[in-house]
This record gives C-alpha cells, structure tokens and sequence, in this order.
C-alpha cells in the first residue's frame, strides 16, 4: 500500500512541484488557505490555517500521514510569526504525536550574509530581517517538537513550469513594465524547483534528523539569476539592469551561499547548478 504524504501549502510554488512528482507514488493529502485548488488529481485538500493548532491537529489525524512535508509560509505581513514561526511549531507537534516523519523548509537567508565562504549545517541562525527570524524561530520550534525532523534550508526556488516569482519580476522588467534592478552583490544558490522535489521525497525516505542544506550547486548573483534565465527563455534581458545591495535603505543578506555538500553525498537526486539546469533545459 502507498505511504501517506501530508503537504501543507499544496498551493504554493513547491508544494505544487511536490504533488506534480509525488503523484501515483504517494497518497497525497495537501492543504490550501485562501485558493481553492483544481481537483485535478485525486488528492484529499483539506483548507488548513496553520494558526490553528487544534486544526492543525484534525487535518493530520484525519489524514494519517506517514509523511508530512511542511511548505506553508508568509514571508511577510502582520501575521508573520503566528503562521511562519508558530505555525510551523504547531505542524511539528501534530506530526510527532501522529510518529509521522516530518519535513520541514527553511530558508538562506536565516544568516545575515556577511560570509565570505558557504554557510554549513553547523552554522547558527543569526538573521537581520523579520523574515528571517521568524524561520530561525520556527527552526528552534519544529526541533523542539519533533527532534527527528529533518529541517531543510534551501535557496532561492526557480522553474519553468509554471515561472516562479523571481522570474516573472525579471521577466516583467526585461518586457520594460517595471524599471527595477537587481542586485549584483547579493549571492545565493538558487535550486530548480524539480531538483528540490526530488530531493524532498528521497530526504522522506530516510530517518535523517536535523539540519540539511538543499541548494543549488552554483552560487550566483540576483542580476545573473535574472539575465540568465530571461536570455535561456529566449527574452532580452538588455532592460534588466545592476543594482547594489549595498545601497539598499534596509541592510539585507549579502552572501547566504549554502555547502549543499552533505546533502550531495546523502542523496542520489542531482542539485544541479543554475548554468548545468539552461543548458540541460535548452537540449533537444
Ligand atoms: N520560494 C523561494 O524562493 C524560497 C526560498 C527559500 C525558502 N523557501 C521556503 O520554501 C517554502 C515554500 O515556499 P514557496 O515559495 O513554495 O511558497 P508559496 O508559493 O508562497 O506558498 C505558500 C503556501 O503557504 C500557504 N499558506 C499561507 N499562509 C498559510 C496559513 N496561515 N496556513 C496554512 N497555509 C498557509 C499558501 O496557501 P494559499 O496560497 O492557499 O493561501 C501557499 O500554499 C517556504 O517554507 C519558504 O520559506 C522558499
């Protein structure tokens, strides 16, 4: 019989690549807050409020995951540590009394940046914007509730199908709708959104516990993530012009490259960097 596989945030940009690999391996169950899914596959998508812990707790013990994979999250807003930090608390407790193995995703940019090197496992939050304490915070809590989950802190997610939102901005820009730059001192290891997946469900399948970071293996620039990936969809980036991060009002994260190293020697999947994915992608 097929495992059981809970994916709060089913209507977002990885939950959606995580039912598209998932289906017909798992049965899926998958939670929505405020768009309503397409029934499209057969998967059971009860809406869920984070917030809630008691709904919390229904929506899994009605499931009966074997597998919870956690995704939901705001970056932003007035609610952010209730859904974002305490949320992910309230998932982790549900999972753990329920002895189901959990995932949960956290982010780069939980450092300040300021390294001039990769950030390893054993590299300790220290975040300086409010998003990124609240998934510090939310780190500590899925620990504290569930000591074998695995947390897993990614980069910056792009893809094709659909384009994900740091695309379209870069997209809208080279179209001339919008006169943005991107910042050319500001580094990550963005991850194809297929790549994390993969990664995601075999992660699932092992009993790994703690941190793990998923990424991907080439460190780049927002303005080369940008110009790249406009250009490898046939679109002039000629608009898209260099900002600095370092003359931005609100200090941000200059350089959260994350060593994907463990994960790479853990994981069969391939966490292809940004280059190795457009020339693959634009193959016959
Ligand atoms: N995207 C990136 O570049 C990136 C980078 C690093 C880390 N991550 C991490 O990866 C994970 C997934 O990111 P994503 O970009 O795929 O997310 P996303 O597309 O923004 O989707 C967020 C999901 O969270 C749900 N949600 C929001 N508030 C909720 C609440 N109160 N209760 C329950 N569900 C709620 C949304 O549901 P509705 O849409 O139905 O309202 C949506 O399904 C996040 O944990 C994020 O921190 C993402």
């Amino acid at each position: 019989m097929a495992k059981r596989l809970f994916i709060t945030g089913g209507t977002g940009y990885l939950g959606g690549a995580l039912i598209r690999l998932a289906a017909g391996r798992y049965e899926i169950g998958a939670s929505y807050l405020s768009q309503p899914p397409l029934a499209l596959q057969p998967i059971a998508w009860p809406p869920l409020d984070v917030r809630d812990p008691q709904a919390v707790r229904v929506a899994l013990a009605c499931f009966r995951p074997d597998l919870v994979i956690h995704t939901a999250f705001v970056q932003y807003g007035p609610d952010l540590l209730a859904i974002t930090a305490h949320g992910s608390g309230h998932v982790a407790t549900a999972a753990a009394d329920l002895g189901a193995r959990m995932i949960h995703m956290s982010s780069d940019v939980i450092f300040d940046g300021e390294r001039t090197g990769s950030y390893t496992e054993d590299d300790r939050p220290d975040p300086i914007s409010a998003y990124g304490a609240a998934k510090a915070a939310a780190e500590g809590l899925v620990a504290a509730a569930h000591p074998a989950a695995a947390i897993v802190r990614t980069s910056l997610i792009y893809g094709f199908e659909p384009i994900d939102r740091q695309t379209q901005f870069a997209l809208e820009i080279a179209a001339g709708h919008r006169t943005d730059r991107l910042f050319s001192d500001e580094y990550r290891c963005p991850i194809y959104v297929d790549d994390l997946a993969a990664a995601l469900l075999e992660l699932a399948e092992r009993d790994y516990a703690g941190v793990l970071n998923i990424a991907g293996a080439e460190r780049v620039s927002r303005y080369e993530l940008g110009t790249l990936i406009v250009r490898a969809l046939g679109h002039d980036p000629a608009r898209i012009g260099a900002g600095l991060s370092a003359d931005s009002p609100t200090r941000r994260p200059r350089n959260c490259a994350l060593d994907s190293g463990r994960a790479r020697s853990l994981l069969h999947t391939r966490l292809r960097g940004l280059r190795e994915v457009l020339a693959e992608r634009s193959l016959p």
